[in-house]
């Protein structure tokens, strides 16, 4: 039997719940494609997923949303131009008809349908994108998920406009760091927050104005007064949630929006709704993002000639290191595993 290499999450609990092994060659269907992964990244979905902490779990399972390599082999004869392509991959499965919100067959690869920790991943042909010449294959490998999250939540939700004000929070996250060279490209003026003031200075010498230590006792007071300097925050884009989120309904300008795709240091004490309603703030919600959404988060770096933050770069291999760096919370942008 033909196998291939790949990171397998057999149980929930933690790492050691992880093996590198040999598995089954996938096979592939009509409408799919086989790409041959020259490197894929971490997301805390994958830490979560290991850890039980996320609905509907299945296991075994590869685990890995974002990947970018090359075409290998196709299930249709009329998707065989394919074959040879170099691409990254989307990993929105079945989003469905609604562009406001996905649909109730809607999935992330990497469970339950086997993902990138892997020398190959099959995935549907409409999930494959033309890799930006521009890019690494570990830079391309960085954009899937974070990189749509992050369009999504700017742009399409966030609806941020050039010269406005917004504040990221947790700026060493894949997430924001994505979110945050996206935001400084299209003109926006950009706060951040992070709980380490190295990532604070690594995200200065990207562009930021302002940034703000969130374990600092002062540090809502030091967002206050650089935000009045600015004119108020118009938009803050928020996957932290816990117990500092009600700080945002403050911080945030009459009429602002702010919003959230993600709850890292879990649901707010509280919620000050009256804050909320008298300050006309519009709270909304968001999750990675449609195939079109894709599209357009795919051609704004290409637009702009974007380099996406590496955090390091991985063997599959030592998986562990990886994930360990993830839990830790010490990297800034996105940590890259190679097969
Ligand atoms: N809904 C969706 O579609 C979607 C998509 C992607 C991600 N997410 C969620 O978004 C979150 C980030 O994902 P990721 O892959 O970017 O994770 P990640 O790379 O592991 O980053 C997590 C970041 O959270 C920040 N953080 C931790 N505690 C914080 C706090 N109390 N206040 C502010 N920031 C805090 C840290 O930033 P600092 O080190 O700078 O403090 C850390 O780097 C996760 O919860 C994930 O599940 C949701």
């Amino acid at each position: 039997m033909k196998t291939m290499k790949a990171v397998v999450l057999r149980d929930i609990g933690n790492l050691e719940k992880l093996s590198y092994e040999d598995v089954g060659f996938p096979i592939v269907k009509s409408g799919e494609a086989v790409v041959c992964l020259k490197a894929a990244a971490l997301n805390h979905r994958d830490w979560w997923i290991v850890q039980g902490l996320y609905a509907k779990i299945k296991v075994p399972v590869i685990l890995g949303s974002d990947g970018a390599g090359e075409v290998v082999s196709v299930g249709d004869p009329k998707d065989e131009g394919f074959i040879g392509q170099q691409v990254v991959i989307h990993p929105s499965l079945s989003w469905g008809d609604n562009s406001r919100a996905q649909g109730k067959d809607f999935r992330i690869l990497g469970m339950p349908d086997n993902g990138t920790l892997a020398e190959y991943v099959i995935v549907p042909v409409s999930n494959i994108f033309e890799k930006p010449g521009y890019l690494t294959d570990d830079e391309a490998a960085a954009l899937p998920l974070g990189g749509l999250t992050a369009y999504r939540a700017l742009f399409v939700q966030g609806k941020l406009q050039k010269n406005e004000v917004v504040l990221i929070t947790g700026i060493g996250g894949g997430v924001a760091t994505l979110a945050m060279l996206m935001a400084l490209a299209s003109g926006a003026k950009v706060m951040v927050t992070s709980g380490h003031e190295e990532k604070i200075q690594r995200a200065v010498k990207a562009g930021i104005a302002f940034g703000s230590n969130y374990n600092d006792e002062d540090s809502f007071k030091k967002l206050t007064a650089a935000a009045e300097t600015y004119g108020g925050i118009d938009l803050i884009i928020d996957s932290a949630g816990g117990k500092g989120f009600g700080d945002l309904l403050a911080l945030i300008k009459p009429g602002g929006r702010i919003v959230n795709f993600g709850a890292t240091a879990g649901n707010p004490e509280s919620l000050d709704l009256r804050k909320m309603f008298w300050k006309q703030i519009t709270l909304q919600g968001s999750t990675m993002g449609t195939s079109d959404d894709f599209k357009n988060m795919i051609a704004f770096f290409r637009s702009h000639e974007i380099k996406p933050v590496i955090d390091k770069v991985f063997l599959l291999k030592d998986f562990a290191h990886a994930f360990q760096r993830m839990k830790d919370g010490i990297q800034f942008g996105k940590i890259i595993l190679k097969p």
